[in-house]
């Protein structure tokens, strides 16, 4: 079985529609999406529509679950004055902007989703798909988190080995294997913070007793973004940050 798992869209549509293009080129037997639809960009419905016009199921982004349940804020971390007046200058231009449509379809994505590739007849494997972490989706579980944060996280998860926990909201990709069990963080599709400005997707094959993880990058008209969102009203700094892919 393989999936493409996406993460981290951001309301950034023509990265998504790329990603979409790519995928079809593709094998694949399921393609689910990790959280954070919308924010920093400006095709909230338009994303939100065509993922669910896709069928695309998935989880809850702290982005998804914030504009969803008029939070005080989206959850996002920043680590300066400018970055925090950012944060909040998207997430009140999301709110003020996304339809009741949108909202709704947000405030119904779950957690978490888990998949059984080999049908639920066995016992496993078992594929655990969550936005931040398991506990919540507003948790950085970046590269540098120490093996037993991994395994506390597994065990929370009830993760044995064998078992895949894949997740997002850092934007940077990464995998690593503790325990037998495999940790793959997606990156993500239409904000990615690696200074890789193309956009970002897992493959994750699960077939002959193995599990092969493919981190895909995908060019797409990042001008049209750009664009996009200088004509929008939100800040330039987030075309700029598309362009770098994280580095400005
Ligand atoms: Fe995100």
């Amino acid at each position: 079985m393989r999936y493409a798992l996406i993460s981290d869209l951001h309301a950034n549509l023509p990265a998504l529609q790329a990603v979409h293009r790519d995928i079809l080129r593709r094998e694949v037997g399921g393609v689910y999406h990790l959280g954070d639809l919308v924010g920093y960009a400006p095709w909230a419905d338009e994303t939100v529509g065509m993922v669910a016009e896709l069928g695309i199921a998935g989880v809850a982004g702290n982005y998804d679950s914030t504009v969803a349940t008029d939070y005080q804020h989206c959850g996002c971390r920043y680590e300066d004055p400018r970055q925090e007046e950012l944060s909040h200058l998207s997430y009140d231009w999301t709110r003020r902007h996304v339809s009741p449509g949108t909202k709704a379809f947000l405030g119904g994505l779950p957690f978490r989703i888990d998949l059984l590739p080999q049908g639920g007849h066995l016992a496993g494997p078992r594929v655990v798909l969550v936005h931040g972490s398991p506990t919540l989706n507003t948790l950085y579980w970046t590269e540098d988190r120490p093996d037993d944060f991994c395994l506390k996280m597994a065990a929370h998860a009830g993760a044995k080995p064998g078992d895949v926990i894949a997740f997002g909201h850092t934007h940077k990709p990464w995998q690593r294997e503790v325990g037998g069990i495999h940790f793959v963080n997606t990156g993500s599709v239409g904000r990615p913070k690696d200074g890789d400005w193309r956009a970002g997707y897992v493959l994750l094959d699960l077939g002959g007793g193995a599990t092969r993880v493919e981190f895909v990058r995908v060019e797409y008209d990042v001008e049209q973004a750009m664009r996009g969102i200088r004509e929008s009203g939100l800040p330039g700094e987030f075309a700029e940050q598309l362009r770098t892919g994280g580095e400005a």
